[in-house]
C-alpha cells in the first residue's frame, strides 16, 4: 500500500480507523466511529475514540440523550477527537416550549384535547470540529459547534458555541483561555493536519506533540 506520495505506509492495527479496539490492552478506549457506523443520528470521523467505564460499545445509547428518528438533528464529530468518559450529547428531544403559559407537554399524551402549538423547539444539531478534548461528564447542549482543536473541561455544560482552540468551562461553559497564541491558531487552521494523508499525520505526531508551529509547517504534504 502506498499514499499518494508512495512513501511506504507503517502497518499498525491501530492505524484503522475501523478498528474498534486500537488498544488491546485498554479495551475502555475505543474508535468511535466503527462503533457508530449505520446509526441514524451520529456520525465520526476517522481515529477519534472514546473512553468508558461501563462498555464503549454502549456510546450511542449512554451517551448520546434525547434523540428520536423523527426530529432533525444529528450529532457530528471531527477527526482525532477524544471523548471522555460520561461525556453527553443533548439532542432535541428533550426539548419544552419555555415561552408558553405552560411547559408541560400536553399534546403528547392525546388525552387533553387536541392543543396545536406549532413546531416544537429545535436548536439544530451538535457539530464537533477536529481535534477537540471533551473531559468527563461534559455535557454538549442542543445546536452548539464547537470549534477545532477546542477543550471542554471536565463536568461542564455547553451551551453555546466554542471558538477554534479555545478551552471553556463551567456551568454555562465560559472561555477560561486560548491554547495557543492567536496567530498559530490561524496557521494551524490553515494547514488542517487532520486532513492530511495518514503517512503524513504520523511523520508530524512528534512536531504535533510540541508547541512549534514552524516545525509542523515544514512537514505539510504539498
Ligand atoms: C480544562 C482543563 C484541561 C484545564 O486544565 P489546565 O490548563 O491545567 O488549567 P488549570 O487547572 O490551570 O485551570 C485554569 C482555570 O480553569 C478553571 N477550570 C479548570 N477545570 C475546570 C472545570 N472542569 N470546570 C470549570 N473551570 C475549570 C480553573 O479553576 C482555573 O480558573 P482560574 O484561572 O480562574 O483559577 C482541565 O481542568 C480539565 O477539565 N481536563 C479534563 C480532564 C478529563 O476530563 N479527562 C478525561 C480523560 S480524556
Amino acid at each position: 500500500m502506498t499514499t499518494s506520495t508512495d512513501t511506504p505506509v507503517f502497518d499498525h492495527p491501530a492505524l484503522d480507523p475501523m478498528n474498534p479496539s486500537p488498544l488491546p490492552a485498554a479495551a475502555s478506549m475505543a474508535y468511535l466511529k466503527p462503533l457508530i457506523a449505520g446509526h441514524p443520528k451520529i456520525t465520526a470521523d476517522d481515529y477519534s475514540y472514546i473512553h468508558s467505564f461501563d462498555d464503549p460499545a454502549c456510546f450511542a445509547e449512554t451517551q448520546l440523550k434525547y434523540a428520536f428518528d423523527f426530529i432533525e438533528d444529528r450529532l457530528e464529530i471531527g477527526r482525532f477527537c477524544s471523548i471522555a468518559a460520561d461525556a453527553s450529547f443533548v439532542l432535541n428531544g428533550g426539548n419544552h416550549f419555555a415561552d408558553r403559559l405552560s411547559s408541560y407537554p400536553f399534546p403528547i399524551f392525546g388525552c387533553w384535547g387536541e392543543p396545536d402549538p406549532g413546531p416544537w423547539p429545535n436548536k439544530g444539531g451538535i457539530t464537533i470540529g477536529h481535534d477537540v478534548w471533551i473531559g468527563w461528564d461534559a455535557v454538549i447542549m442542543p445546536g452548539v459547534t464547537v470549534g477545532h482543536g477546542a477543550i471542554i473541561a471536565a463536568k461542564s455544560v455547553v451551551t453555546r458555541d466554542v471558538d477554534p482552540y479555545t478551552i471553556v468551562g463551567g456551568n454555562p461553559a465560559k472561555p477560561i483561555r486560548k491554547r495557543l497564541p492567536e496567530a498559530d491558531i490561524e496557521r494551524l487552521l490553515e494547514l488542517a493536519w487532520w486532513d492530511w494523508p495518514v503517512e503524513a499525520i504520523r511523520v508530524a505526531s512528534d512536531a504535533l506533540m510540541k508547541a512549534d508551529i514552524d516545525a509542523l509547517e515544514q512537514l505539510a504534504p504539498n
